[in-house]
């Protein structure tokens, strides 16, 4: 996983190993997983978090459920994959990445009817690693077509993680600015805490501090006054699933920071993989969002701050409009302007 000291997932050479991402960074724990169960309780739990991220774990849940079943007939074989695929579809709705990583691990099986248990769960666990170092390899060419869109000084503001914690490893819109910063350029981040889960103020400001990469952290109300005091130049964010016309699902507050960039005439971009891309459908309303528990904004791990029984909405996502999408950087190239045939020529199969 890029510079960091700490890798997202790891292959033990019998479990996967997920770094747990709700204590990171008071502490540095791994979460073991022998099955798919554990893979569907981790990215529930967000254990692991991130839409690439949870794509390569599911990926390995499956690899894990057909080692586990490997001993027994085909037939059960076949039919328990098939259910641990549903289980793992369900574990969380937003990301795309995660049902785009199930569609091959079962293209995978379904290309290989007759092949025995043990040698089809050899075959998903290569799989699995395949997808995984492809993600780091497409958030390498990110990094590189996007870096191209940061000058020397910048200043870019970011939200949520959308690091090597988020990834197989590099991250995407961290990526971008970890390859400006490989390539000399002088880049300072603001860093968004990201409420209610603080993935900002816990891991992106670990991260990139982990990195020597310079990182203020700011709270997210404080981002539109910097913007007026013209200290913030460009925003970039990752992206839990784009769909044909750009519209653009991410972390739950991304939309305001878009509004205040267009407000402030700065550019608003999108690092994201292929694999974030989903034409199948044709605008961000038709984008499941996932709603999470009111214990995450009345409080974090032990402690609460508010009333008792207080009613309380958490969705964990929102929709930014392609109208105020400056670029989508993908591995493939950037996708400018944003719109349907764009992006469709550039991520279209
Ligand atoms: O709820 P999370 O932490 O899984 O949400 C993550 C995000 O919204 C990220 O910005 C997105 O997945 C892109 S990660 C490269």
């Amino acid at each position: 996983m890029s510079s960091s000291r700490v890798a997202t997932l790891r292959w033990d050479g019998a479990r996967l190993q997920l770094v747990d991402q709700r204590v990171l960074p008071m502490e540095e724990r791994y979460v073991a997983c022998a099955n798919a169960d554990d893979v569907v309780r981790a990215i529930r739990d967000m254990v692991v978090r991130g839409a690439p991220a949870i794509g390569c774990a599911a990926a390995y849940g499956v690899a894990l459920e057909a080692m586990h079943l490997s001993s027994t007939h085909a037939r059960h074989f076949r039919a328990g994959l098939d259910a641990a695929l549903e289980r793992l579809a369900g574990s969380r709705p937003t990301a795309v990445n995660l049902a785009w990583a199930l569609a091959r691990m079962r293209a995978r099986a379904q290309a290989a009817p007759d092949l025995e248990p043990a040698r089809l769960a050899q075959a998903l666990l290569d799989e699995a690693h395949a997808i995984a170092a492809e993600d780091v390899a497409a958030n390498r060419r990110m990094g590189e077509l996007g870096a191209a869109l940061i000058e020397d000084g910048t200043r870019v503001l970011t939200h949520c993680n959308a690091g090597a914690l988020a990834t197989a490893g590099h991250g995407t819109a961290l990526g971008v600015i970890r390859s400006a910063v490989e390539a000399g350029k002088r880049v300072h981040v603001f860093a968004d805490e990201t409420r209610p889960f603080l993935q900002g103020a816990r891991l992106t400001a670990w991260e990139l501090r982990q990195d020597g990469i310079d990182v203020t952290l700011i709270a997210d109300v404080a981002a539109g006054y910097l913007m007026s005091l013209g200290e913030i130049d460009a925003v970039i964010v990752g992206a839990d699933r784009i769909v044909a016309n750009g519209d653009t699902a991410n972390k739950i507050g991304t939309y305001s920071v878009a509004v205040l960039a267009r407000r402030h005439g700065i550019p608003f971009y999108v690092a994201a993989p292929v694999s974030t891309v989903d034409l199948s459908l044709r605008s961000g309303d038709r984008i499941p969002i996932e709603e999470r528990a009111a214990a995450e904004v009345t409080g974090f791990r032990e402690t609460s701050w508010a009333p008792a029984g207080i009613g309380v909405r958490n969705p964990a996502f929102d929709v930014t409009p392609a109208e105020l999408v400056s670029a989508i950087i993908t591995e493939r190239g950037v996708v400018c302007p944003v719109n349907e045939r764009e992006l469709r020529r550039i991520a279209g199969a």
